[in-house]
């Protein structure tokens, strides 16, 4: 029985950006793997590229983490044709360091636009496809959740070495952060695994979103593999 993943933010394949090089890792293992991208066109792009190195388990799906009703459309039609979901990899992350983000003066607009991508958008995703996750329990496997973070991530690692700049970016993902921990804490029971692993390349990637019954949840990991302050 393949398993099934969801990345989102995954179409870059142009670019080979983490999500799409994390796609290709694991079609190459034989699971069924759904590209989401909010744009129709780069998604089936992405998924060309990939159906053109003979990984025909890749597939498109439309998924935009801050319009809900995307998000439900993509859910349903995960479930219509697979019926569950093993993994689920919230890969979608926006930093716009572009825009003024000291803590002092920040753009304001900026600050609620990476809160409502980086972390409202990813609790919204991760609830939706509970259900789904659910299914792949009671199917006898070990649902996964990779929350991909950054070392901005880390409240330690900021004070020890006086980090202030990129306040909106470093605050969603400290709240990503304590997403993961609630959880990880809350779906103990249900022998999910939900884990932050800092981006780092796909291939750094590609263990967490294999981890077995026996692989750890509610960590915050660098790259390596290390585990990270938070
Ligand atoms: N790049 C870094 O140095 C770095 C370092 C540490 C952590 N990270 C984290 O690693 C993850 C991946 O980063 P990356 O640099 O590989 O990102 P990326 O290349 O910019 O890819 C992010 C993807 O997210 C998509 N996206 C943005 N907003 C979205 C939304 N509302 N709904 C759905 N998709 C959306 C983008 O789609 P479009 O193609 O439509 O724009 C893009 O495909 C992010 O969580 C990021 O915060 C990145």
């Amino acid at each position: 029985m393949a398993k099934i993943v969801l990345i989102t933010g995954a179409s870059q394949g142009a670019n080979s950006r983490d999500g799409f090089e994390l796609a290709r890792l694991i079609a190459e293992k034989g699971r069924i793997v759904y590209v989401g991208s909010r744009n129709d066109e780069s998604g089936k792009t992405a998924v060309g590229i990939l159906h053109s190195e003979g990984l025909s388990t890749v597939k498109p799906v439309m998924i935009d983490i801050t319009k809900p009703s995307t998000i439900e459309s993509a859910k349903n039609a995960i479930e219509a044709a697979e019926g569950r979901l093993d993994v689920l990899v919230n890969n979608v992350g926006i930093a716009l360091m572009d825009k003024e983000q000291l803590g002092l003066y920040p753009d304001m607009t900026a600050v609620r636009e990476i809160m409502a991508t980086n972390f409202f958008g990813t609790i919204e995703t991760t609830v939706a496809f509970l259900p789904l996750l659910r299914k792949s329990c009671a199917a006898g496997n070990t649902p996964i959740i990779v929350n991909v973070s950054s070392g901005l991530g880390s409240n330690t690692l900021s004070q020890e070495y006086g980090r202030a700049k990129y306040v909106g970016y470093r605050a969603s993902k400290v709240a990503l952060n304590s997403y993961t921990i609630s959880l990880a804490l809350e779906l103990q029971e249900g022998g999910f695994k939900v884990n932050a692993p800092i981006r780092d390349g796909g291939l750094a990637m590609l263990p967490w979103a294999l981890l077995d019954a026996k692989g750890p949840t509610g960590k915050f990991f660098g790259p390596g593999g290390d585990e990270y302050p938070w």
